[in-house]
């Protein structure tokens, strides 16, 4: 190990990943075990620091996980967070309650700042607590250094052992400073120096997919969105011509797409195989009008499509997946090795024979992925491309969809992103396209009547794409669109922006 270490120990809480991404935020290395790692491989790790995440378990409970006392023997810095924090106050001879008063959600927290763990923080601030028990007396030379009024050990600390425990979350976002509390553990208190960076992620995803595949051979869906793009670099640089990559163009990609991805990938070391299968998509398409329709029949294309392919290559042994760590939380996976089913399109084709997964995103964040593909040198139109769905503009162009339909629609959308991108906006609305509706009204163009196409413009802000508000577009920009679009591209005399958030809409129209 050429880089400080810092252990997260899983007790089974569902932000661990995140306290981990936390971490290397800060520079520092890290890796999540489980709570059962034995003491002596603990120990061969060779940890500047430990963390304990939170849990659903009650301390007291018979078979609550539990760490080797002889942990805190060790001296190394350990921070306790939540069910943490109860395990290490009850390891250590205090004790753990079921809490009067439960809390739960952002809570106002006072600190003594004096504390290593608080320094240069103010001496209140909200912390996010979910917790029925709590820390009840204090083990042996502790001292409480935060306080809530229904909870007092919000934070406890035993300073010359190094051990500090926190009994809310600092790693999620609604506590206040969480970040820079961690920061100042690392820090302050486990002496990190910041050692570690995306870059020696990349070497070291490579080194583990070099020693995972051997000289066997790859095969990778690539779809041209971030995710993929990211797996197929890494997997280039990791074992070149061992890859092979197919890219399915379905012909209802966004303008140039289907282009920008060859153009990185084609060429080698990795075998690119595009298959244009665009005509066979509209083929199938033709006269279908409603949505799950469309999805349905896109999805099972894609597959016969990936099925004839896949016979050409043969028997594989590994296919790589950009399963990221969101994904493995939605699938409800936990540690299991599950084959996320392909993002964009229904299913992956089960007939493709290969004996192991490949998944080195699994515990990456989508933040991290993208900072780890401007690492590997992808260009920033994969590595910011906004979320895209499966069946592509299909869903965008509302009823029948025809070439020409999907050719107004792709010219209208590149001139909206492209004004958008001029504008400056383009990291701060997270998804923004255009619609093109089915509806056609009348307008003037010149001296004549038109009777043409509606286009909708959306755009919106989200997190995490359940909820999203409608983005607040400056005027200005909306108005630079509308008239380049009715300008440059035929077929479409009126134009509309969505000012409906989600829910009650959904952000795609079908
Ligand atoms: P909605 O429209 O449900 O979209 O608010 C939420 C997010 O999911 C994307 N989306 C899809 N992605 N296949 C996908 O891979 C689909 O069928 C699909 N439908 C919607 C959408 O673009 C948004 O980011």
């Amino acid at each position: 190990m050429t880089h400080q270490f810092v252990l997260v120990l899983d007790f089974g809480g569902q932000y661990n990943q995140l306290i981990a991404r936390r971490v290397r935020e800060c520079g520092v290395y890290c890796e999540v075990h489980p709570y059962s790692t034995p003491l002596e491989k603990i120990k061969e790790m060779n940890p500047i620091g430990i963390i304990f995440t939170g849990g659903p378990n009650s301390v007291y409970d018979e078979n609550s996980p539990k760490v080797d006392p002889a942990i805190f023997e060790m001296g190394v810095p350990i921070l306790g967070l939540c069910y943490g924090c109860q395990l290490t106050a009850q390891l250590l001879g205090g004790s753990v309650k079921s809490a009067p008063n439960k809390e739960f959600g952002k809570t106002e927290t006072r600190f003594n700042n004096q504390s290593k763990v608080f320094g240069n923080l103010p001496e209140s601030g909200i912390t996010w607590m979910s917790h029925n028990d709590y820390v009840d007396a204090m083990p042996t030379g502790f001292t409480s250094v935060a306080q809530t009024d229904d909870c007092p050990v919000a934070a406890m600390e035993n300073a010359e052992r190094k051990i500090y425990c926190f009994q809310y979350h600092p790693e999620v976002n609604h506590t206040e400073n969480g970040i820079k509390m961690i920061r100042n553990f690392l820090f302050e208190v486990c002496g990190a120096k910041g050692d570690w960076s995306m870059g020696d992620y990349a070497k070291t995803a490579v080194e583990n997919i070099r020693k995972q595949v051997g000289n066997g051979k790859v095969l990778l869906a690539l779809s041209g969105g971030v995710d993929s793009s990211v797996v197929a670099k890494l997997l280039e640089k990791a074992v070149g011509s061992q890859l092979t990559c197919i890219f399915v163009d379905h012909g209802l990609m966004r303008k140039n797409e289907g282009d920008e991805v060859e153009a990185v990938f084609a060429g080698g070391p990795v075998n690119f195989v595009r298959v244009n299968a665009g005509e066979r998509f509209l083929a199938k398409l033709a006269g279908v009008t409603e949505p799950e329709k469309k999805r349905k029949i896109i999805g099972e294309e894609f597959i016969r499509v990936f099925e004839e392919e896949g016979k050409k290559i043969g028997k594989v042994d590994f296919l790589a997946q950009g399963t990221i760590y969101p994904d493995v939380i939605e699938s409800g996976a936990g540690d299991a090795a599950v084959i996320k089913s392909h993002h964009n399109v229904g299913g992956l084709p089960d007939y493709v024979d290969f004996k192991e997964i490949v998944e080195p995103l699994r515990l990456l964040f989508k933040d991290e992925v993208r900072a780890l593909g401007k690492e590997l040198g992808l260009p920033d139109y994969l590595v910011w491309r906004q979320p895209f769905p499966g069946p592509g503009l299909a869903i965008r162009v509302i009823g029948e969809i025809t070439e020409e339909k999907l050719s107004i629609l792709r010219d209208a959308d590149w001139i909206f992103r492209d004004e958008i991108a001029k504008a400056g906006l383009d990291r701060d609305i997270n998804q923004y396209f255009a619609v093109l509706t089915n509806m056609r009204s009348v307008g003037v163009m010149g001296d004549g009547r038109t009777y043409d196409y509606t286009l909708a413009l959306r755009g919106v802000t989200t997190t995490d794409f359940m909820t999203a508000n409608w983005a607040r577009i400056p005027y200005e920009v909306l108005e630079k669109a509308s008239s380049r679009i009715i300008n440059e591209v035929s077929g479409i005399n009126r134009i509309v922006y969505d000012i409906t958030s989600k829910p009650p809409a959904t952000i795609e129209w079908e």
